[in-house]
């Protein structure tokens, strides 16, 4: 069936451009999938094992001198696999479509775990990604496969490619949701997925999918976002699409995605048409050849968006779907197909009552579904680790309470759905005994913490590791003001934000300063952020403080607001909204101090260190292309 693109119902610009549509343009983007592997009944993605023999031939012949190592490097990132700080060894991100996975692809990831990560551990990304630290490049074709054999694959995980798509964890069980946004997520991903037109964009491409107006997966800051909406066609019948939002991105510009598309249909999968006209824009730099590809810190879409205004984007927008491209069908009943998700069997109660704390873990963990009777719970993960027992008895837990299934989320927790409410006892006691089972999901103490330098080759501070440490000290803290318990807490290591921090209430970006010869760990305090709720602004830098000094300088933070607030109703970001994040550059000030190395040994360490600090950035391979990075890496610190 054709698709008729819905742009009458667009702007004025958009009607006028409609002549464009009918038009036919050829000779440009013809490329279809060449080999699309079998999908699998029950999973998300197809995995091709041909693919991961390649690439362990590949990896073999660059280790001994065969390959060119730029060629390489694109092609092994292409294929989730990149380099660290430390040389030979590999992060490996698997990608999870929102972020569902099922208890078998757990067990698998235990595997992965035990056998092959040097960490033996994974961790959870705040895109909702699983990512293996210090894994051999020698082994890394076999993590493929044990992740391949439950339905995992790592394939454009990186690189420059359409990325892991996020989505809104409860979608299919939330209340107040428009319609579930599963099932069509699930057809965008698996349509960009081997897709040769988004194999070398100008740079990565993140894609977000939200199931109402709240927004919670983030379309503001991502390259592409999607929020469902429904409407009324002309004979009165209800018909679900989606709003489509293009050029959001935080890191080094933080900028707000533009609407450039109030309306594209599901059911006949215009939104996926109308995305790959956006990719086959971005892909083209926007006929503005040499204007993203020339600097590769500057290449994201957000930057195109910047420089020609989200109207000329349209209209680029709408002639490519003149094309012939556009005309071919999609199989948008089996693009959507996926196993569904059914509650587990009842579990008998087992008599033992409510383990302390179920109270408050209740009250900050389990919400409702809008499904009678079932509950979602999440499982605070701190910093995002799990360990290798942790995913075996977590894949056990699955299968006992909620029907084998579980997502992540952008907080890099767990949320366990369909679970019975007269379960949740047992579990909170299950998940207590194996160090799951704290409270505060999403608040204060949950913080957000991106792998930082233990393992990145970016990174100013051990952002990670300061993860752990805000969290025990915000715990010690222990406040109990329900809107302070509010503000959110995310770190990342350097200026690239991978740990969100300008989305929070309180963000932390890793940076350094010298005393004489020797450097001091610091952060940089950014306040304000508004977190994924239909962001109109995000966090802004007040001031630098030194890192063994930030959870006081939080906590002093915390202390003017609760002092100054108008009202107990007051939000700490409405309260930074009123008074200016200025205002908390005095009260800071003394933090940003530190005595002399005799006085102060603590300050010149990092958190989870012993020994000095110092700044060594190399190259980052997220940003790995054709034409070398513009990044300086710092030249390395000379201690006395
Ligand atoms: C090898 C480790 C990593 C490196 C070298 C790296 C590098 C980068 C770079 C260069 C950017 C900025 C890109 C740009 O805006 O042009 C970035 C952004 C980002 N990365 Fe990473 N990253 C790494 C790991 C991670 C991890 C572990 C996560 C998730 C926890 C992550 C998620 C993100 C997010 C959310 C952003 C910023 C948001 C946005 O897209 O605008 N990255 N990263
Ligand atoms: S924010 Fe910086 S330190 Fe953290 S993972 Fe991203 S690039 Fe590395």
């Amino acid at each position: 069936m054709k698709i008729v693109y819905n742009i009458s119902q667009q702007s004025p610009l958009w009607r006028r451009s409609t002549a464009m549509v009918n038009g036919k343009q050829s000779g440009d983007g013809q490329k279809k999938h060449d080999r699309v592997p079998e999908l699998k009944p029950g999973y998300v993605l197809a995995v091709d094992f041909a693919e991961i023999d390649e690439f362990e031939e590949r990896a073999r012949r660059f280790r001994i001198g065969d390959e060119d190592p730029t060629e390489f490097q694109l092609f092994r990132l292409s294929r989730g696999t990149y380099g660290q700080r430390q040389e030979n060894n590999q992060m490996m991100r698997i990608k999870l479509p929102f972020g569902g996975l099922t208890a078998d692809q757990m067990d698998a990831l235990a595997e992965v775990s035990e056998k092959y990560s040097g960490l033996h551990r994974g961790h959870i990304t705040t895109r909702e990604n699983f990512q293996f630290h210090f894994v051999n490049l020698d082994d890394s074709a076999e993590v493929m496969r044990v992740v391949g054999r439950a339905g995992l694959t790592t394939r454009e995980a990186c690189a420059h490619t359409v990325r892991n798509i996020t989505g809104c964890p409860y979608a299919g069980i939330a209340p107040e949701e428009v319609f579930d946004t599963t099932p069509w997520l699930t057809a965008y991903a698996r349509h960009m997925l081997r897709n040769p037109i988004c194999q070398r964009l100008p740079r990565k491409f993140k894609t977000s999918f939200s199931n109402c107006p709240n927004d919670c997966a983030g379309s503001n800051f991502h390259d592409l976002g999607f929020i469902a909406k429904k409407q009324v066609d002309a004979n009165g019948n209800e018909v679900i699409g989606f709003e489509m939002r293009v050029g959001g991105g935080t890191s080094t510009m933080p900028r707000k995605a533009d609407t450039i598309w109030e309306f594209a249909r599901c059911e006949d999968g215009e939104y996926i048409k109308v995305a790959e006209a956006v990719l086959r824009v971005f892909d083209r730099e926007g006929d503005l050849p040499g204007l993203l590809r020339k600097n590769l810190n500057k290449a994201r879409i957000k930057f195109l968006l910047q420089k020609i205004g989200a109207d000329a984007f349209r209209e680029k927008v709408v002639e490519e779907l003149g094309k012939e491209w556009a005309d071919e069908p999609l199989d948008m009943e089996k693009l959507t197909q996926l196993a569904p998700e059914v509650p587990s069997d009842p579990v008998p109660d087992d008599g033992l009552g409510k383990a302390p704390g179920y109270e408050r873990w209740r009250w900050t963990n389990v919400t409702p579904q809008k499904q009678a009777g079932f509950f979602a719970v999440t499982v605070t993960i701190p910093i995002g680790n799990i360990s290798t027992s942790q995913f075996r008895e977590l894949a056990r837990i699955m299968r006992k309470y909620s029907g084998g299934h579980a997502r992540t989320n952008q907080n890099q927790n767990l949320i366990l759905r369909w679970v019975r409410e007269e379960s949740l006892p047992m579990l909170h006691r299950e998940l207590l005994a194996i160090g799951l089972g704290d409270a505060e999901a999403g608040l204060l103490a949950d913080v957000v913490a991106c792998p930082g330098a233990d393992s990145c080759k970016l990174a100013i501070t051990s952002s990670n590791q300061a993860g752990y440490s805000m969290r025990e000290e915000l715990i010690k803290f222990g406040y109990d003001d329900p809107e302070v318990n509010k503000v959110s807490v995310k770190i990342s290591g350097c200026p690239n934000g991978c740990g969100q921090h300008h989305l929070a209430g309180i963000g932390l970006q890793g940076s350094s300063y010298k005393v004489g010869k020797l450097e001091v760990p610091c952060y940089d305090v950014f306040l304000g952020g508004v977190g994924y709720a239909g962001i109109e602004k995000f966090a802004t830098r007040v001031t630098r403080v030194a890192a063994k000094k930030a959870h006081l300088a939080i906590d002093r933070i915390l202390q003017v607001y609760q002092a100054e607030r108008s009202s107990p109703a007051e939000s700490f970001v409405e309260f930074v909204e009123r008074v200016g994040p200025k205002h908390f550059e005095a009260p800071l000030e003394e933090f940003k101090w530190v005595g002399s190395l005799a006085e102060d040994p603590e300050m010149y360490m990092d958190w989870g260190h012993t020994d000095l600090f110092e700044v060594i950035r190399g190259e980052g391979e997220c940003a790995a292309g054709e034409v070398p990075l513009v990044r300086t890496a710092a030249a390395p610190v000379e201690l006395p």
